[in-house]
């Protein structure tokens, strides 16, 4: 039987449909854009919640790739009725292309212990983070379907849903193990009947983005503190030790070439131009052998510099490298 479907010729893509939620803030989506338009000739639809951010994201994108089209559309990925009407636009604008990768990418993070989450914050975290998957699947699987040729459906996780829960962002983590489970449901229940569509789970490490500041900002939006129409694509910050956007669609889709279900992209060369990686297995297999002893190591709970964040899954060797400059940790 076969484990999954073989190498991936990423050509088969050009001239289909890329369709990325959570496009709208220069961050991972942002950087998967560009590359199915630039690297890949697909045409792509970038997706967020606010019209000021997709609006700019589809004329800086038609600007930079002419040879494509591209097609913003502002949409709730918590609202299953609002991405129904995003697959009827997409139909009218695209009539010829079939959809040839969906990227659900859309999600937020805030970043408290479980005791000082409010219940406000733990339901958008699980709206977004997983429902929002979930209604980006039924929105556009069936049509995906209908077409017997070659296609991505791909989750966007974090490497937070394959490593042991940890402090701070407990909504946020759980929320990434949920998606991880739910994309290996996905790709199971598919797999005799559409194995033409290729399931795929993306577990980033260090990305550059503002997703915490973005995260605020629509939640401020949501509560009438600020205007929708004053939102504006939000820049990204120097992280220390991130991997841009771009190097980073670069991995996702070697790593979809190479027919990797879980594409856990560390911050590795040649896509970072250092040293110091994430080591994401190396901490998914601790979890692993905790697990297989039916133990939890709390030991980073305690650490031994003052200082020290308390965690047991920031330790490789960009953690590492951090304290040693005592720059702040990356996040
Ligand atoms: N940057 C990293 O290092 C990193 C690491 C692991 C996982 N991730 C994941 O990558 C994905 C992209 O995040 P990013 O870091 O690029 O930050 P980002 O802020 O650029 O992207 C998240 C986007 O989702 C949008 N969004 C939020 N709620 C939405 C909704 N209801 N409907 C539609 N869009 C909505 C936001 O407006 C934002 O543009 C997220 O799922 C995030 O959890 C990021």
């Amino acid at each position: 039987m076969s484990k999954q479907q073989g190498i991936f010729d990423l050509t088969e893509l050009k001239g289909k449909i890329a369709i990325v939620t959570g496009a709208g803030n220069n961050g991972i989506g942002w950087g998967l854009c560009k590359h199915a338009a630039g690297h890949l000739g697909m045409h792509v639809v970038a997706m967020d919640l606010h019209k000021n951010l997709v609006d700019s994201a589809q004329q800086r994108l038609q600007r930079a790739y002419p040879a494509v089209k591209v097609l913003g559309i502002a949409c709730d990925v918590t609202k299953p009725e609002e991405l129904a009407a995003a697959l009827s636009a997409i139909e009218a604008f695209f009539p010829n292309s079939e959809i040839g990768a969906v990227f659900a990418n859309a999600g937020t993070l805030f970043n408290k212990t479980i005791l000082k989450s409010s219940i406000d914050e733990w339901a958008t975290t699980l709206n977004v983070n997983v429902l929002g998957v979930v209604n980006t699947i039924q929105a556009f699987l069936p049509k995906m379907q209908l077409s017997e040729t070659g296609s991505i459906f791909c989750t966007t996780a974090s490497v937070g849903g394959l490593v042991r829960g940890d402090g701070g962002t407990a909504s946020y983590q759980a929320s990434k193990h949920a998606v991880v489970s739910l994309t290996e449901s996905l790709s199971f229940e598919i797999a005799r009947r559409s194995p033409q569509i290729r399931v795929h789970v993306l577990c980033p490490c260090i990305v550059e983005s503002a997703l915490p500041t973005n995260s605020k900002t629509n939640a401020q939006e949501e509560s009438g503190e600020i205007n929708a129409n004053d939102i504006q694509p939000s820049s990204t910050p120097t992280i220390d030790f991130a991997m841009t956007t771009e190097n980073h669609a670069q991995q996702v889709f070697d790593l979809i070439a190479a027919n990797k279900f879980y594409l856990l992209t560390d911050n590795v060369r040649p896509y970072v131009n250092h040293d110091y990686p994430f080591e994401a297995l190396k901490i998914v297999r601790e979890r692993m052998e905790n697990m297989s002893d039916l133990t939890l190591d709390n030991a980073g709970a305690f650490p031994t510099e003052p200082g020290d964040t308390k965690t047991s899954t920031l330790t490789g060797a960009m953690f590492r490298e951090a304290r040693k400059r005592k720059t702040p940790a990356a996040k």
